[in-house]
């Protein structure tokens, strides 16, 4: 293992799907998480020792915002600047590019800047002029990459080979950032089937459509999810995403279908099942049902079953390393014992 095979497409930022190949994910990704999630404490906490991380939030965050902080956290680096609701509290509200702040931040040294923006693109305008690593933490409706990892890792957890797995991308497939990315992660594994459901009037993104169909991956379109329920293995719920323009919709009717994961729906799927959502979530999943089923993984560890969310902070670890300490990366896979 070289430095270079830690470094992903497009090193160091994180800005879309695409960067990520399988064998990267498979060979650095993963084993980096594991030691994240064995390694004690205390070792942990000297791997980003003095390294400064700071977090820059355009919009509304909870678990992105703070999971990235937490990781940080428990590397032994620090977060030297965090702001959220950044139209409002940074001088974006005065009328600053994305860009200059971009250059501003940078030059005072810091290791890593963590951002969300409103736009598609406004991240990738930040890496164009950033002399440091920026990390895409959603943008607009756009991409939301180290949620996709995290989601490519729960999978993982539950099926190690997820060749012909099929897989629902349920609910706004077209304002969902993190239905995006994930569908273009899971793009490179052959046989892995996508079903989209949606109600008929939502399309599949342009961009994400040609790239289904360039690399020859097998999706389909339902607009009721009991027509898939039966034979997915990974169902995968999201909220309707109004604060990014989607209107609500009716997601009980006839004429739109069936988006919410009822007990009946429950009751159709396979026993191996699991239900993933990168939450928030509001009415689109019966909670009082689902929650205490054991296929229900997004939010809560039970059992021994790791939940999505706790998945996500050790994933988010690895990538912090990834970014800021390829070279420790490389010892920290190598070495037998890491001391
Ligand atoms: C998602 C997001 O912001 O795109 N949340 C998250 O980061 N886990 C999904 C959402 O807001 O619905």
């Amino acid at each position: 293992m070289k430095i270079k095979d830690v470094k992903f497409r497009g090193w160091p930022h994180i800005l879309e799907s695409q960067q990520f190949s399988k064998r990267w994910i498979k060979n650095v990704l993963f084993p980096l998480t594991d030691k994240m999630e064995t390694l004690p404490r205390k070792v942990l906490r000297r791997l980003l020792r003095d390294k400064e991380m700071i977090s820059l939030f355009v919009q509304e965050s909870t678990r992105t915002r703070c999971s990235f902080q937490i990781a940080m956290n428990r590397l032994g680096g620090v977060v030297t600047f965090s702001t959220e609701a950044a139209r409002k509290f940074s001088s974006l509200a005065k009328g600053e590019s994305i860009e200059d702040m971009a250059i501003v931040l940078s030059e005072y040294g810091a290791d890593t800047i963590v951002l969300r923006h409103d736009e598609e693109g406004g991240v990738a305008k930040a890496a164009a002029v950033s002399s440091i690593p920026i990390i895409n933490a959603g943008d607009g409706p756009g991409q939301h990459p180290t949620q996709a990892l995290l989601d490519r890792r729960t999978i993982s957890k539950y099926f190690p080979d997820i060749s012909g797995l099929e897989v629902a991308l349920i609910g706004d497939i077209e304002g969902s950032r993190t239905i995006h990315s994930l569908a273009y992660l899971l793009s490179q594994y052959p046989g892995v089937v996508l079903h989209f459901v949606a109600p008929k009037s939502m399309g599949i993104k342009p961009g994400l459509k040609a790239h289904l169909d360039k690399h020859g991956v097998k999706y389909d379109r339902a607009k009721d999810i009991r027509e898939v329920a039966g034979t997915t293995r990974v169902f995968y719920q999201s909220r309707t995403q109004t604060n990014l323009g989607t209107k609500k919709w009716n997601r009980r009717s006839k004429t739109n279908g069936l988006t919410v994961i009822t007990e009946e729906v429950l009751q159709m799927m396979p026993e191996d099942a699991i239900i993933l959502h990168p939450l928030p979530c509001t009415d689109e999943i019966d909670r009082t049902k689902v929650d205490p089923d054991p296929r229900a993984v997004y939010i809560q560890t039970k059992g021994g079953r790791i939940s999505q969310v706790k998945c996500g902070l050790f994933v988010r670890m690895a990538l912090l390393l990834i970014v800021i300490a390829p070279k420790l990366c490389v010892r920290l896979l190598t070495k037998k014992k890491f001391r």
